[in-house]
Parts: structure tokens; sequence; C-alpha cells
């Protein structure tokens, strides 16, 4: 049929989400809902992502999630043509959980099941807001990614290079962490570096001496905690400033690495000679302003197109995996209950 809808299904970090979207063929998809609940206050104690109490939470939640997703959307399982659900790559407790699910709705409604890579919605995310021009450079950073990808098709990816240890999500909150800042650091490091001189404290630039579009986030760190060391007081305190600077050298290192592996990055896709040559960014970390505007410049360098999702679908949602496993269906992808929830799954 020309308009399919499909309800989507995500649980592979720390976010529980159940989303509806609805696509005519040809046009843009509406989202109907688009649930989210996050699980930052569970882990906050615990300084990062606890797979256990991340596993149990996507189960207890995630069918009231479903509930309000077709709620909200004003359907019910009988008006959805299929359910995606995120199958990995990802913490496997919670992709279970979500694969769990899903395949009991599916079972339940007699519905098609479609398994997504968590990643693929990443990638194809701008197309809930725009059409979508393949080949498009996608750069996906956040907590757990880091990596540029040619998005050629629906299911067709080339990984151009990526992060060898964390990702600067991961970093921006080990960083507020070291420095007194909330959680999610982000935000707050952000913030912070506004006010800070990016100069005071000299931090490198990893893997910048080196060819290609690979990326290191830990060595950064590293020369943080160092440097945050060398002003710490005995008493374990940083004056206001001291973390304004540290806030601002870090942004400005993590900016200048991205900004020369986009260059990189670029020059490659171009030889494709894409029709509409865009640069797309999507996770959680598209949401920083000082990376925005780093990743404009080359934009504007080369004549790019510069695209990012709404943030609600630039952090992990269901409306991108329902997108994802829609466009998966359309081209005849069917998975059954034998879907197994993958830890580890490249593009
Ligand atoms: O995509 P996301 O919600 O979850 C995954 O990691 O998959 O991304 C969350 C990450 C966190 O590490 C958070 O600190 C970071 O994105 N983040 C930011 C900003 N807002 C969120 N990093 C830098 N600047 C921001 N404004
Ligand atoms: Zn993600």
């Amino acid at each position: 049929p020309d308009t399919l809808t499909f309800l989507g299904l995500e649980s592979s970090c720390d976010d529980t989400g159940a989303a509806v979207v609805r696509h005519t063929d040809g046009e843009i998809p509406q989202v109907l809902s688009n649930v989210v609940e996050g699980q930052t206050a569970l882990h906050a104690s615990f300084g990062g992502v606890v797979p256990e109490i991340a596993a149990r939470a996507h189960a207890e939640r995630m069918d009231d999630c479903v509930e309000r997703a077709l709620d909200q959307a004003g359907v019910t399982l009988a008006d959805i043509d299929g359910i995606a659900v995120t199958a990995g790559p990802g913490l496997i407790g919670g992709v279970l959980s979500g694969v769990m699910c899903a395949k009991g709705i599916s079972a339940g409604s007699g519905k098609p099941l479609i398994g997504v890579n968590h990643l693929a919605g990443h990638a194809l995310s701008p197309g809930l807001s725009e059409e979508l021009h393949f080949p498009m450079l996608m750069l996906l950073v956040s907590g757990g990614h880091c990596q540029f990808l040619i998005v050629r098709g629906v299911e067709e990816f080339h990984r151009l290079g990526g992060t060898i240890d964390d990702a600067p999500g991961e970093a921006f909150d080990k960083i507020a962490r070291l420095t007194g800042l909330p959680q999610p650091g982000g935000p707050a490091v952000e913030q912070a570096a506004l006010e800070g001189d990016a100069k005071r404290f000299p931090l490198p630039r990893p893997l910048l001496d080196r060819p290609g579009c690979d990326m290191s986030f830990s060595g950064l760190k590293t020369a943080v905690l160092r440097a945050r060391d060398t002003v710490i007081t005995n008493e374990n305190t940083l004056a206001r400033q001291d973390v304004n600077d540290l806030a601002a050298g870090f942004q400005k290192s993590v900016c200048e690495v991205l900004k020369e592996k986009t260059r990189r990055a670029v020059a490659v896709y171009l030889e494709e000679t894409p029709d509409v040559p865009t640069l797309a960014v999507a996770g959680g970390v598209a949401a920083n302003k000082a990376i925005r505007i780093a990743l404009e410049t080359v934009c504007a360098e080369s004549d790019l197109r510069f695209t990012a999702p709404a943030m609600q679908y630039c952090t992990d949602n269901a409306a991108m995996i329902a997108w994802a496993g829609l466009l998966r269906y359309r081209l005849g992808a069917k998975d059954d209950l034998t879907l197994s929830a993958r830890p580890r799954w490249p593009l």
C-alpha cells in the first residue's frame, strides 16, 4: 500500500522509546507520536549507565511506552502495518527487552516484525524532516558513537572512519564529572565553555597527524585531567574560572578534530559526485552549538548543504527506528520470531 503506519521500539542504551510513524510514498513522513522515557536519574549515582539497571527499566517501562505511543497517535494495533525494533548494536539486556516486547506484539497481532540496526536508524533520521538525497555524508556523534558514514541508500552504508576509543559525548560527560559539573555533561560543559579561555591550557588534537577519518578522544580526556590537577586545590575544589577554561579548551579541541576529520570525509564523499551534496549530523552531541558552527564552516568551504534532524530525533528515539523499519519493509525486508538481539552489529 502507498501509506504505511509503523510502530517503532528503541531500548539499546538508556532511553526507552516507542513511536508511531506514518508515511505515504513520495512524501515526508508524519511522526504521530514519539514517547521517550530517559533513565538519567536511575544511573546518576553510578557515574555511567549500568547495563543491568537499564535492562530492567526497559523491561518494566516498554509496555507502557507502547500504549502511550499508540494512544497519542490515535491508533490501535489494528491500524499498524508493522513493528520495527532496534535489534542492536547496544547493551544486550536492553536490546533483548525491546526485541522480546516487539516479538510479543507481532505474535499477538500477526503484524510483520522488522529488526533495525540502531545506527541505520540514526543514519536515516534526517528523512523524518526532509527528503533524503543519497548519497549523503553523515557524522554520527553521541555518547556511544562517533563515525562518518556515506549513506548510499536505505540499506547501503559505507563507513569512512570513526573513534578508535571513546565517543565525544562520553568524553563530555567525563569532563563534567572531573570538573564537578552536572550530568549529562554535554550541555553543562558547553555552557561553562562560553565563559572560558580555550587557550589557557594547552590540550592535544588527537590523531590529526594521522591520515584518514579515524578519531580518538580518550587521550584528550586524560590531558584535561592532567590540566585539572595543576590547578585543583588541596581541598579538591576548582575555581569557577578554572572549570570554564578547562571546558573551553576541551570543547575547542573536539571542534578542531571534528572539523579537520570532516574535511577529509567530505573529500572522499565528493568523489561519489552526489546530486545534492549534504552533510547530516545526528546524535546527542549534534546539539552542541560550537560543534555545529565548526561543521557548518566545513560545509561552506565545499558547498555542501548542512542538515541536522530536530533535536528529539537526534538523540535516541523510536521514531527513527519506526522510520528505518518502514523503509526497509518497503524494500521487502521482514523478520520473524527468530530475530536475534545483537550487542555488536556494524553497519
Ligand atoms: O544520542 P544520545 O542521546 O545518546 C547516545 O549516546 O546514544 O547522546 C547523549 C550524549 C551525552 O553524552 C551528552 O552529554 C551529549 O550527547 N550531549 C552533548 C550536548 N548535549 C548532549 N554533548 C555536547 N554538547 C551538548 N550540547
Ligand atoms: Zn544512538
